[in-house]
């Protein structure tokens, strides 16, 4: 996996040899909860993946530093499963997977800042800036992922981006201990921010003091938006390719004809052309194909080529 240019080793593209021992020693002590063998389809949206070595959710952000630490010693790679913009192959992610799931702290500092742990859902922290009348979200009603996911992404639609509202991010660094980041030293671009390498652990965002109602219309029409145009009741993980300078992804897979076209159970869905959907027991390499097939297609007929928005990680 490429970040800043650098290559970064980790759990879901190393291909070194970990031992069980080790990987046991890595997680050996945590107050979260510890699963081996660990089926990641059960916990990604698009309902596809292999199995992690072990799966471990720290209980707070004590236990990020503590698993960080003991996986340093002991050499054995780590990656932070988000789960929303991912697929993950079908022979799943050697060492150990981290989900921040249980991080779901959630508070209003004075002047306006929403701090959020990295497990809460970017749904709940709209709700929660509507309950409190904050305006500034509500340009990522509708995006699925935990807040740390988007702030890693620098999630975005066409209404802002994450980009536009983080003040700071909590991280525990690589040698597992607390830092934290202002924004003004972070470089987020189209989908993605150059963060210092460790795990996004919580993000304060800067808000504004809005009207209730009207935070809450807007952001009911834009979910109604997304309703109407996206496969929001199918797995899936969101949009697959970025949008190419001044068009949409999804505008050319639909006038390339390719909306339906599937490899076994993953179908480029019928409603929006830049998500591919799981009908059922899809596989990674289904995915992977099927992304494939769409590339050429779009690349012959109209030159251009479609990058992923999706990270694609483990081992085939
Ligand atoms: N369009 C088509 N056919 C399709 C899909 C779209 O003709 O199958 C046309 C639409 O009619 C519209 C234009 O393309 O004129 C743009 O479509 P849409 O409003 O759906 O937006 P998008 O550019 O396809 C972006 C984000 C979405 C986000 C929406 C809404 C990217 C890659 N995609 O999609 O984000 O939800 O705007 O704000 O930035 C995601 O990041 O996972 C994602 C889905």
């Amino acid at each position: 996996m490429k970040r800043g240019g650098r290559r970064v080793r980790t759990a879901a593209n190393v291909h070194a040899q970990v031992t069980q021992a080790d990987v046991r020693a890595a997680v050996a002590g945590l107050r979260g909860s510890v699963s081996f063998q660990a089926p990641l389809r059960d916990y990604t949206s698009f309902k596809i993946g292999g199995p992690a070595d072990v799966l471990v959710e720290p209980a707070d952000i004590e236990d990020v530093c503590l698993v960080v630490q003991q996986a340093r010693a002991r050499k054995v790679p780590f990656f932070v499963l988000g789960g929303t913009n991912l697929l993950v192959r079908d022979g799943g992610i050697r060492g150990i997977v981290i989900s921040l799931a249980r991080l779901r702290g959630i508070k209003e500092e004075p002047g306006f800042i929403l701090y959020a742990e990295g497990g809460v859902g970017m749904p709940t922290m709209i709700g929660y800036a509507i309950r409190h009348s904050l305006a500034g979200l509500e340009w990522a009603a509708g995006i699925p992922g935990t807040v740390a996911g988007c702030v890693v992404m620098n999630a975005g639609t066409k209404l802002g981006e994450m980009k536009s509202c983080v003040k700071a991010v909590r991280m525990v660094n690589m040698k597992g201990q607390v830092l934290d980041v202002p924004a003004a030293q972070v470089e987020f671009r189209y989908r993605r921010a150059l963060l210092p390498r460790g795990i996004v652990v919580g993000v304060w965002v800067q808000l504004q003091q809005g009207v209730q109602s009207e935070i809450e219309r807007v952001v009911k029409d834009y979910l109604h938006y997304r309703r109407d145009t996206q496969p929001l009741a199918q797995p899936s993980a969101g949009c697959v390719f970025k949008n190419p300078r001044s068009d949409s992804a999804g505008r050319l897979i639909e006038v390339a004809g390719l909306k339906g076209a599937h490899v076994g159970d993953a179908e480029v869905s019928i409603k929006h052309g830049n998500f591919i959907v799981n009908r059922g027991q899809a596989c990674a390499s289904d995915v992977i194909a099927l992304i494939g097939k769409i590339r050429s297609v779009i690349r012959r007929r109209t030159g251009v080529r479609l990058d992923l928005e999706l990270k694609i990680v483990g081992k085939p």
